[in-house]
């Protein structure tokens, strides 16, 4: 069994966007920009939004965080992504979800300039990905799919089962893997909530992919012998032997999936770091654009 270690790729890939923002100063070209909106004080979210951050500050990418209220309006968030839009210091931005329930988040979404849209969320985005044409990939599959390519883990010809159909990692990756070409080339299975004998499904796969937000919800029984298992879960679950009162934990039950494996990602460690590498990728490819 091989530990798909996405601590060890996303310090691989730091230290190559470093290096290209370097070339880039050197060059005299403009350093590239991320800002993220913020909005509340949801405790996950500050965590994900404090990680762009610090990843930006890791590469020498400039970024500006907008911390805003809980009770902004959506009129005043629309106005804000309107100036990020306008503003050609910044060259990608993202809003960092959920946002509260008063505000449409559909709405915010599409309210973001696509050429800007590193989270790769705007529809514009979304359908030139089912098109296979250059646009900016959702920071999700995008991770998976760098874990792949850096394990040099083949997709054709195989059998994929995605469990979980959520539009920002289970559908994109059904889409992604079954396309023609590099890295597609896969028979893909979604299963999702009303899937009769999941088990049946995710005994075939060859690749299984886990995005189901349930935690250690794919068990050892349920796996082929020898599958590549991606654990895209995120899931905090009370741990009173925790000094914070909670661990992370993937939809993979590691100890029972990992001896039945051939690949397998670990929670935290895995797919999660590679995310934000995505992110950070995304924007350097906004700010190329604009050379
Ligand atoms: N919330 C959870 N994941 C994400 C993400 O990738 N981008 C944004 N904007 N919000 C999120």
């Amino acid at each position: 069994m091989t530990l798909l270690d996405g601590k060890k790729l996303a310090t691989q890939i730091k230290s190559e966007i470093k290096e290209k923002v370097l070339t880039r100063a050197a060059e005299g070209k403009k350093i590239p920009h991320l800002a993220a909106i913020l909005v509340g004080e949801n405790p996950a979210s500050m965590a994900y939004v404090r990680n762009k951050v610090k990843s930006c500050e890791e590469v020498g990418f400039t970024s500006t965080l907008f911390k805003e209220p809980e009770t902004i309006s959506e009129n005043d968030l629309l106005h804000l992504v309107e100036n990020l839009n306008n503003n050609p210091e910044i060259d990608g931005f993202i809003v960092q979800l959920p946002l509260p329930g008063h505000i449409n988040e559909h709405l915010i979404t599409l309210a973001i300039n696509a050429e800007k849209d590193v989270d790769g969320f705007h529809p514009v985005n979304l359908g030139k990905m089912m098109l296979g044409l250059p646009c900016f990939l959702s920071a999700t599959p995008k991770g998976i799919l760098e874990m792949l390519s850096r394990y040099d883990i083949p997709t054709k010809g195989k059998h994929v089962v995605v469990v979980g159909r959520s539009h920002i990692v289970g559908t994109p990756m059904s889409i992604l893997l079954s396309r023609k070409g590099k890295q597609g080339d896969a028979t893909v299975t979604l299963c999702h909530s009303y899937t009769q004998d999941l088990k049946s499904f995710t005994l075939q796969a060859d690749i299984l992919i886990a995005a189901t937000g349930i935690p250690e919800f794919i068990t050892g029984d349920m796996v082929k012998p020898g599958a590549v298992v991606i654990d895209v879960g995120i899931n905090r679950v009370e741990d009173s032997s925790n000094p914070k009162g909670f661990r992370l934990t993937g939809d993979v039950h590691f100890p029972s999936v990992e001896p039945v494996s051939s690949y397998i990602s670990p929670v935290p460690g895995g797919v999660g770091q590679l995310t934000v590498m995505a992110l950070i990728q995304n924007t350097l490819l906004a700010a190329e654009r604009k050379d």
